[in-house]
């Protein structure tokens, strides 16, 4: 018998390694991955590129809709990589520029609801892993498994200017910290639901872990699951 498709709902601080374990799941258990982030993200670079003022409500929905949102596999790495209005932004979306803006952007009530009622329509089909902030509270609250991820903040610090540092040579160790530091302030006390974990989930701390040990960890979880319950 076929097993049955669930809902992984993956949140936690920024540079925890989430978007990297939901990749490997879904390859591992032929699901989609769906990385919320490069949805908020994406948002800010159409948002930066029209010159959306944050403060103006009318301004921001004439500008959400206009916006659409896809994602695409890129066929050289399996990657699901996100286009805008048709245009892959995968890189574009991990500049600097918009790793300063996101959290303000992503904090706007209009902006969630659009990205949030996406997010959904996307789970209908079940079989996902999904990654962002509010993923188990609020997109999905029914999600069967749900992990809040969390690393050591100076690991974080480190993981995140090797990735934007092969990219932009010119980024300072301190630029790295001070944007992770403002960001999961923001997303931790932002109206609009703030980063937190639901009552739920299972906290995973990867500080010490390698990607291989992590996954292994969560396969085992996700097996248990999905083991028929027995008398
Ligand atoms: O990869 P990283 O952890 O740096 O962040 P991300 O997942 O790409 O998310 C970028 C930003 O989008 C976060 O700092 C949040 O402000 C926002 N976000 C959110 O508000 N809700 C989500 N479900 C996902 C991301």
């Amino acid at each position: 018998m076929a097993k049955q498709k669930i809902i992984i709902a993956i949140d936690g601080y920024s540079a925890c390694g989430k978007s990297t374990l939901a990749k490997a799941l879904a390859k591992k258990l032929n699901y989609h991955f769906i990385d919320s982030g490069a949805m908020y993200r994406a948002i800010t670079l159409y948002f930066l590129r029209e010159g959306v003022s944050l403060g103006d409500e009318q301004a921001i929905g004439q500008a959400l809709d206009h916006v659409k949102l896809s994602f695409e596999n890129n066929q050289r790495t399996g990657d699901s990589e996100i286009l805008l209005n048709g245009e892959n932004v995968a890189r574009a979306i991990r500049d600097m520029l918009v790793a300063e803006k996101v959290s303000e952007v992503a904090a706007i009530k209009a902006v969630r609801q659009a990205a949030v009622a996406q997010q959904q329509l996307m789970g209908k089909r079940r079989g996902i892993v999904m990654d962002g902030r509010d993923i188990g509270t609020v997109v999905f609250p029914d999600a069967e498994l749900k992990i809040f991820m969390t690393a050591d903040p100076a690991i974080r610090v480190k993981r995140r200017f090797e990735e934007q540092y092969e990219k932009d040579p010119a980024i300072t160790i301190e630029e790295i910290k001070a944007n992770l530091e403002l960001r999961d302030y923001i997303d931790s006390n932002r109206e609009e639901s703030p980063l937190r974990k639901a009552k739920d989930a299972i906290v995973l701390d990867n500080s010490s872990l390698t990607r291989a040990e992590q996954l292994d960890k969560v396969l085992a979880w996700v097996k248990e699951l999905q083991q028929p319950a027995t008398a």
